[in-house]
């Protein structure tokens, strides 16, 4: 099958766009036909070897999948061959950046329906980020204020959905180029953080301020001054550390997204059910990876991309 691998850690140029065997499904697991995979930042960080995420070499990327069961291996219950599916697979495993992909069968839940099988690729790991971001560490509830910082991007888009989705009041960044997307997910303010002081613009305290930017140190402890007393302070970005105030009761979460699939099938239920919204920005065959994560790397890709075996 074609997939492509590295066999050493490096720049996008280490990544080949070559044969490789097709995998074969071992006890607990499915093999999938893929139809998608996404691209994700960690991509590009794993590649580099800067994440503490264990590879074996050479490593397939791409642990978001979209696809069709093509093969079950032995004490598979719950899957049939030809089965659309969707999931976040282990991200040390070889990823989906391949035309086949062998898969934990507990990591993936039906398809949305909705939307193009090879786009729903796009949705599980940012889906479950936003939710765990903010249901499990942030607990945010109906009636709070939440303060998003990076909102868009595709977690952001996410978060910003299912915030408003359950009743949150939500302040979201954006720059021109987001201003639409993050509008049309809901977020009752938006600031421009291109040309205006976040911390100008946020002048009543928030309940939850999830940043999901890569801000420095001193402006993130800035803006946790804006988070209530006893309130969270989430993010995502784990090159900074997440300030709290304990004096004040604020908590700090940095979270690193696990693989949840009962959470997975809640947030494609409300897929096809027209309460949530995934937003491609493109598409490219499997082929281009190396050159999308060239352009990821010189910050010339914005929003989220899928990517399309096509032999
Ligand atoms: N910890 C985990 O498990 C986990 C899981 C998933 C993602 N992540 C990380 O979470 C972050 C968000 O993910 P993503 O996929 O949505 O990333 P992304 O595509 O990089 O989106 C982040 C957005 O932040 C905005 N931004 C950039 N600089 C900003 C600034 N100074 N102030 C405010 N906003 C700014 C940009 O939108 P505009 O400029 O258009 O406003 C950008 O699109 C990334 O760092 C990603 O690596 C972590």
């Amino acid at each position: 099958m074609k997939a492509v691998r590295f066999h050493q850690t490096g720049g996008p140029e280490v990544l080949r766009y070559e044969d490789a065997p097709q995998p074969v499904p071992g006890t607990g697991q499915v093999r999938v036909r893929v139809a998608g995979s996404a691209f994700n930042p960690a991509d590009g960080g794993m590649r580099g070897g800067f994440l503490p995420i264990p590879v074996t070499l050479p490593h397939v990327p791409g642990y978001d999948v979209s696809g069709t069961v093509d093969a079950l291996g032995d004490g598979v219950e719950g899957l049939a061959v030809g089965d659309a599916v969707v999931g976040f697979l282990p991200m040390a495993a070889d990823g989906a950046a391949a035309e086949y992909v062998v898969a934990p069968a507990d990591a993936l839940v039906p398809a949305p329906a909705r939307i193009p099988l090879a786009d729903a690729a796009g949705l599980p790991s940012v889906g479950l980020t936003a939710w765990q971001a903010l249901f499990e560490a942030g607990r945010l509830e109906a009636g709070q204020r939440l303060l998003v910082n990076g909102a868009g991007g595709p977690v952001g888009g996410y978060a910003v959905q299912l915030a408003v989705r359950a009743g949150a009041h939500v302040i979201a960044t954006a720059s021109p180029r987001s201003t639409e997307s993050v509008r049309a997910a809901g977020a009752q303010e938006i600031v421009d953080h291109t040309t205006t002081s976040l911390l100008d613009a946020v002048a009543e305290p928030v309940d939850v301020l999830l940043n999901l930017a890569p801000i420095t140190a001193e402006a993130f402890t800035a803006l946790a001054a804006r988070v209530r007393d006893g309130g969270v302070v989430v993010s995502t970005t784990p090159m900074v550390a997440t300030p709290g105030d304990e004096a004040r009761g604020v908590r700090a979460e940095t979270i690193f997204v696990h693989p949840d699939a009962d959470v997975l099938r809640r947030i494609v239920d409300l897929v096809d059910s027209g309460d949530l919204r995934v937003e491609i920005a493109g598409r490219v065959p499997l082929s281009e990876l190396p050159a999308l994560h060239a352009r990821a790397e010189a910050g010339q890709v914005h929003g989220k991309v899928v990517v399309v075996p096509t032999a």
